[in-house]
């Protein structure tokens, strides 16, 4: 399984919009153990195929400590958002910062599992943080939407001289 080259911001790229998957076929599952290793190799504990370029409506997460209970989630519906937290968060397309970003304590959610089931889940703690964030990522959001216009320049200043540094 490879790993797919990661955009970073402010990579216009992470702005599309991903389309609903609708056929579960073997491609989908090579692109979902893609991401898995991609985001574990990173290592990360949520990617959507957004970030890879990829615009289909799937997500991986594993927030367990072992890096063993792999969650992927394609074509997430919110159903229910109840509560509020302000959590710190960062993204694999934004290295190194971290922010706090208030979103929804606990949430339900419909989606479809790799091989076309459709499930309901409800998640809360990490879980429900990660899933809204990356949930986000299908519609070309970013967790820095969410800061001060002054700190967002300020990162995209920090990311713009960490690639040149890199390049
Ligand atoms: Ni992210």
């Amino acid at each position: 399984m490879p790993t797919l080259p990661i955009l970073y911001f402010p990579n216009p790229l992470l702005r599309q919009k991903a389309s609903p998957v609708e056929v579960f076929d073997a491609a989908l599952h090579t692109l979902v153990d893609d991401l898995f290793e991609t985001m574990y190799t990173a290592p990360g504990i949520g990617l959507a195929a957004v970030q890879v370029n990829v615009l289909k409506r799937v997500i991986v997460i594993d927030v367990s400590e072992d890096k063993n209970a792999p969650l992927c989630l394609i074509n997430p519906e919110l159903l229910e958002a109840h509560g509020e937290e302000k959590v710190e968060e960062g993204c694999l397309s934004v290295p190194s910062i971290y922010e706090p970003v208030t979103r929804a304590q606990s949430i339900k959610v419909r989606f479809r599992c790799r091989n076309g089931e459709t499930v309901e889940q409800d998640f809360d703690g990490v879980l429900a943080i990660c899933v809204q964030h990356e949930m986000d990522h299908l519609d070309g959001k970013l967790f820095v939407d969410y800061l001060s216009e002054l700190k967002r320049s300020r990162i995209r200043k920090k990311m713009e001289k960490m690639r040149q540094q890199t390049l």
